[in-house]
């Protein structure tokens, strides 16, 4: 079954082609990111201007053909409602032109379908999947596609929201993700030393907040020039995110000892440092998306959720409305 997928959330348009949920046929990501960086974010006014331009090239640069597919995914949220509404409007166009099945996925619900895109193998459930991005941080465990139960999420900022504020701070470009990570390749990561969120507690939840402020006072504390500590301060502070993220999934695995195998996605899942360290994990399989492309916002994703929510839900292909907002409880059941 060919899907074709439409995600527009936020400063990405991507449109894709995927069979099965699993065979990326076609793939276009156009992104407005290095436009966010001079103004430090994504202003929505201007990404959904930018969405409406790129919507119509993107299409037909994915080059295929209408007749082959057979039905249409978009996101339908949650994100910036003005960015959505041209992949929702433009999706619900397309399916009555070409009278194909339409069906609105939740964002993070492509995000935790990323891992079978290209997989070599196909994922064992339960599953135990970080989902770590600029907008949530939650902690899954997953028997299926649409079933299971949310473990932890984020008590205050997102995982990449940390790294984005962080870079920030430490006067690095937007998106904080990559260029932390760039950063940190020439610092040290034990030269700074950030308290460890939430360890002494039983809880599965995630918090960042504490570790920003801790960021901020260091800076304010330092005695020689920023720039002269940046990469030491990236580096540290990269560590700190990363460490209390597996520290979760290890508490998480100790509950949960019948997880085959542990995902990482979401923009946060690029980290190469966050993946070494799942990687010393035990016991289970560490599966992340293949490439970087599936890692970040992108349309295949959409469509492989499409495809496997049509696969578990008879309901999937009903109405639906575009939301800013959205739980993800309402698509992975308990
Ligand atoms: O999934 P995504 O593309 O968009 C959202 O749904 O939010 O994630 C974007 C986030 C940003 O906060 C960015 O800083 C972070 O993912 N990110 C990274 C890396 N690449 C992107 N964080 C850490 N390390 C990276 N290499
Ligand atoms: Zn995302």
């Amino acid at each position: 079954m060919r899907l074709l997928g439409i995600e527009t959330s936020c400063d990405e348009t991507s449109v894709a082609v995927v069979e099965d949920g699993t065979t990326v046929l076609s793939h276009v990501i156009a992104t407005t990111k290095q436009d966010s960086a001079a103004s430090a974010g994504v202003i929505p006014e201007d990404a959904a201007r930018k969405q409406l331009e790129a919507i119509l090239p993107v299409l037909h640069q994915a080059k295929f053909d209408p007749k082959t597919i057979d039905a249409i995914a978009v996101t339908k949220g949650p994100g910036l409602l003005g960015s959505l509404l041209i992949g929702t409007t433009t999706a619900r166009l397309l399916a009555s032109l070409w009278e194909k099945p339409l069906i609105g996925i939740h964002h993070t619900l492509g995000h935790l379908s990323s891992t079978w895109l290209d997989a070599k193998d196909s994922p064992q459930f339960p599953i135990l999947t970080l989902s770590a991005s600029g907008g949530h941080t939650d902690l899954w465990y997953r028997t299926s596609h649409t079933q299971g139960m949310l473990l932890g999420s984020t008590r205050d900022d997102a995982a990449g929201e940390a790294f984005d504020k962080g870079a920030s701070m430490l006067n690095l470009s937007y998106p904080g993700g990559p260029s932390i990570a760039k950063a940190s390749l020439e610092g040290r990561n034990d030269a700074y030393h950030f308290p460890l969120p939430l360890h002494t507690e039983e809880t599965l939840d995630f918090s960042f907040s504490g570790l920003k402020t801790s960021l901020k006072y260091t800076i304010a504390g330092l005695q020689s020039p920023l720039d002269a500590e940046q990469k030491n301060l990236a580096a540290s502070f990269q560590e700190a995110i990363c460490l209390h993220l597996v520290t979760q999934v290890r508490k998480a695995l100790l509950k949960h000892p019948q997880v085959k195998e542990v995902h990482i996605v979401g923009g946060v899942s690029a980290n190469l440092r966050l993946r070494e360290l799942l990687s010393t994990i035990e016991g289970v399989a560490v599966r992340h998306p293949t490439t970087l492309r599936y890692c970040t916002d992108n349309a295949a994703m959409i469509a492989a959720a499409g495809y496997f929510y049509s696969q578990e839900r008879k309901d999937a292909y009903g109405t639906f409305t575009t939301h800013a907002s959205l739980p993800l409880q309402e698509v992975i059941a308990s």
